[in-house]
């Protein structure tokens, strides 16, 4: 395949085919919610685009994906109880539809039906994939858990946060694309090094998402804008903010990341102004091209055809501009 949107409808077609109901419907009903809800599918495009450009036929890596996709949406379900998040992609998140157990223990199936998948594959695949899946996971766990430790800390440093990106959104990045690798056979060191890519473009991908956060546009965004200003989390923007503001803004916004509130139009809007003016909202989108031209050094090295390195320069382009 050439195009990106060709991976994508394969993919979906196959997700469509995978999401049948079943009984319990309070168990699978939220499932094929939250799978059908759309969503960028880029995790599962970036496995498929791995594949084929270490020389497989994509449908190998097919289960891969899905595996990949179900997997993430389990998380989404999982951290939107956590965050406390009314939307996703523009739709009641599923804690919100259902309640918090139903969320729960949907989330707990598609861990388990995404490990599952693995089981399509031979035993040497199988067992690649999953020691990769295994590693992967807990490291998304512990990431959310500094994400949550986060929120009512005020001393996490750069480093902290970078690191707890790297572990909630960027390993998983980098394990979409290695499992294209693994399916396709490619060597040990093509499969690290499609996995670095991955995770550098998974860090660009975080810093982003933290910052359509508090500037996306409400009405196609698809999330609650300032959701992680109002859950006080420790993001780039916010860490940069405290590092370049003169010491009584500092003071003001480090005092605003304290609290709870009821109504919180204008701890957004004040903090937002505090993002803009210190420098930060700025510097956050210089770090997003530093860490894709970080992705895209590591590509060139790789191993693979120009067309294909091509396709996912254009890819992680692709992602740096993105609105949702
Ligand atoms: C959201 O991921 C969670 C993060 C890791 C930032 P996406 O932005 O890929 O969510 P969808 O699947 O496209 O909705
Ligand atoms: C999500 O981070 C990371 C995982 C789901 C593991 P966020 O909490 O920033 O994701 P969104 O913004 O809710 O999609
Ligand atoms: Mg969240
Ligand atoms: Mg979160
Ligand atoms: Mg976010």
């Amino acid at each position: 395949m050439q195009e990106i949107l060709d991976y994508q409808t394969v993919f979906v077609n196959y997700l469509q085919a995978f999401s049948k109901e079943r009984e319990p419907k309070n168990l699978y009903g939220p499932i094929n919610y939250i799978l059908q809800l759309g969503g960028k599918r880029l995790r599962p495009v970036l496995t498929l685009m791995s594949a084929e450009a270490f020389n497989c036929d994509y449908e190998k890596a097919l289960d891969a994906a899905l595996s990949i996709e179900i997997f993430h949406n389990f998380s989404l379900v999982h951290d939107d109880i956590m965050d406390d998040a009314p939307l996703r992609r523009g739709k009641q998140t599923v804690h919100e539809k259902w309640d918090i157990n139903t969320g729960i223990l949907s989330g707990d199936a598609m861990l388990i039906m995404a490990y599952q998948l693995f089981e399509n594959y031979e035993p040497s695949t199988f067992q690649s994939l999953a020691k990769l899946f295994g590693k992967t996971a807990l490291e998304v766990c512990e990431g959310q858990q500094y994400d949550v430790d986060f929120e009512t800390r005020d001393d996490v440093t750069v480093s902290e946060y970078l690191k707890m990106i790297e572990y909630k959104t960027a390993v998983l990045v980098g394990a979409a694309m290695k499992m294209g690798a693994i399916v396709a056979g490619a060597s040990k060191q093509d499969q690290d090094k499609v996995y670095e890519f991955g995770r550098f473009l998974g860090i660009a991908f975080q810093l982003q998402d933290d910052y359509l956060d508090a500037f996306g546009d409400p009405k196609t965004f698809g999330k609650q804008v300032g959701g992680d200003i109002i859950e006080n989390k420790k993001t780039y923007l916010y860490l940069k903010a405290i590092q370049f503001l003169a010491p009584s803004d500092k003071v003001l916004l480090q005092q605003l990341f304290t609290v709870n509130l009821e109504d919180n139009v204008e701890k957004i809007e004040t903090v937002k102004q505090f993002f803009i003016s210190s420098g930060s909202a700025e510097e956050t989108q210089n770090k997003i091209e530093s860490y894709t031209n970080k992705a895209f050094s590591v590509l060139e090295t790789l191993s693979i055809p120009e067309e294909k390195k091509l396709l996912l320069k254009q890819f992680g382009n692709t992602l740096m501009t993105r609105k949702v």
